[in-house]
């Protein structure tokens, strides 16, 4: 993201003697107290948007005569300073002002006076720090969608350079069939294309404008909550005040399609995992995204692959605490709406990290296609085709199931491939299934192949080499 790490709550200026911070209290808060309820060592992040927000309202109130046209010109110098002293790393964040806003607004009347204790009219701090989170939210969902689709770019090049290399598909974890490396990547095209969706979906609820519901009810100036809304780029405002200040359903939203996101990037994960076990050995990584071992000097481990599926489980976290977050809260605003931004923006960061480190990865991937082809040679990948062949020769199919069960079973016994049987051999381990044996003739041997098997998938949605490139065309062209 755009802004600096958030300091810690002992990095943050605090006054040792703590005072009331209005007239209304008797007694000051503890430090205790208030180091618990502060939040400005994690919303600061936020002070572009609070910036941006206080300007458009500031504008609207001047527009609407509510504040004066000079107060305008205050406020828009004083926040120009303050932006930059933010920019700079000059700005003293206080822990006695609580949060973003509040620290931007004292000084703010630090810098100009009156017109800086006037831009809170009308307004209050619930609907403005759920206004900040809708376009802090807004922000971090359009970095997402760019970078989801420099991930899908990176996998189109390596799912066409393998459009036509045979790995075996698995099913239980079992040699099933054979498909193409590049089949199997577009699998993940898809997941990230549904993604995208749910992300670009989620966005028109965050692009909502809550400003102008004050604490809860509304206020009683002529506010113009459509010029703020279009000001902002909200597409419309919200259209109760209490739901508007209370509800975090958007960043709930949020949390479940990053989730999801995480999901299948974890699922991508564990493949690479997998395929670079030397077990396997169906891909090797490129050496930066791997570590070696304190103590063997043998070992190279695919660390990024292992980390993105571990912070799966951050993601997935963030989801559940922002759920639980929300589920026993009574109209309206209540103090544990503060929660919502630790998990909101750890799971935004975490998304961008990810899908950044992802899509360098995927071309550093070097594909070991005779490993490939010598797993499909030892699990009778086949198989199927051999039934369908017998299908295609007028058995019916539960029948040419069992006759190519009994060849597998007699290829086994054998330690040798469908394939590698002669015609009589074949013919001769299907006996037992009546009207088999006769329907096999000699061109049995090219439906046996895994170039016979790969292309007759030639179908919408198949494996066969053809369709693949045609899939990864009609990606590029959506994503042109
Ligand atoms: N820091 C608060 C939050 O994040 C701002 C709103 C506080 N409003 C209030 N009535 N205490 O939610």
């Amino acid at each position: 993201m755009t802004d600096q790490a958030a300091p810690q709550p002992h990095d943050i200026d605090s006054a040792n003697t703590s005072k009331a911070w209005s007239g209304r209290f008797s007694e000051p808060v503890s430090d205790l107290v208030k180091r618990y309820t502060a939040s400005v060592y994690f919303d600061q992040r936020m002070a572009q948007q609070d910036i941006r927000g206080s300007l458009a309202h500031a504008k609207m109130l001047a527009r609407q005569g509510i504040i004066a046209a000079a107060d305008l010109a205050d406020i828009e110098r004083g926040m120009a300073q303050i932006l930059g002293e933010i920019e700079r790393g000059e700005f003293v964040w206080s822990l006695d002002d609580e949060d973003v806003h509040l620290n931007i607004e004292k000084r703010l009347t630090a810098l100009v006076g009156d017109a800086g204790k006037r831009l809170h009219t009308g307004r209050s701090r619930n609907d403005q720090v759920a206004t900040d989170i809708r376009l802090w939210l807004r922000d971090a969902i359009d970095q997402i969608l760019i970078l989801i689709g420099e991930f899908q770019r990176k996998l189109l090049d390596v799912a066409e350079a393998h459009a036509a290399t045979p790995m075996p598909g698995f099913t239980h974890l079992q040699v099933a069939q054979p498909v193409t490396f590049g089949h199997h990547l577009m699998a993940y095209y898809e997941m990230s294309r549904r993604d995208a969706e749910r992300f670009a979906d989620c966005r028109k609820r965050v692009n909502r404008l809550p400003l102008g519901s004050a604490a809860l009810a509304g206020t009683s100036y002529p506010i113009d909550r459509e010029f703020v809304a279009a000001e902002l780029g909200f597409d419309e405002v919200c259209y109760n005040s209490l739901d508007a200040v209370s509800d975090r359903d958007f960043a709930i939203e949020f949390c479940a399609a990053a989730a999801l996101l995480m999901t299948h990037l974890s699922r991508l994960s564990e493949e690479l995992i997998l395929w670079m076990s030397p077990r396997v050995g169906f891909i090797d990584l490129a050496d930066r995204f791997c570590t070696g071992s304190s103590i063997m000097p043998q070992k190279k481990n695919p660390d990024v692959p292992e980390l993105v599926r571990g912070k799966t489980g951050r993601v997935n976290g963030s989801l559940i605490a922002l759920l639980t977050l929300m589920k026993g809260q009574p109209l309206a605003y209540n103090k544990d709406n503060q929660e919502d931004k630790e998990p909101l923006f750890d799971t935004a960061d975490t998304v961008i990290d990810t899908l950044r480190i992802y899509a360098d990865m995927i071309t550093g991937i070097k594909v070991k296609a005779d490993a490939m082809r010598g797993a499909l040679s030892q699990g009778y990948a086949t198989a199927t085709d051999l039934a369908d062949y017998l299908v295609k020769q007028g058995l019916p199919f539960r029948d040419a199931h069992e006759a190519v069960a009994l060849a597998v079973r007699a290829a086994e016994g054998r330690g040798c491939d469908l394939p590698q049987f002669s015609l009589e051999e074949l013919r001769a381990a299907m006996a037992h299934v009546p009207g088999a044996a006769e329907r096999v003739g000699p061109e049995v041997f090219e439906v046996l192949t895994v170039e016979g098997s790969l292309a007759s998938r030639s179908h919408v949605g198949g494996t066969a080499p053809e369709r693949v490139r045609a899939a990864v065309a009609a990606a590029r062209k959506r994503l042109a």
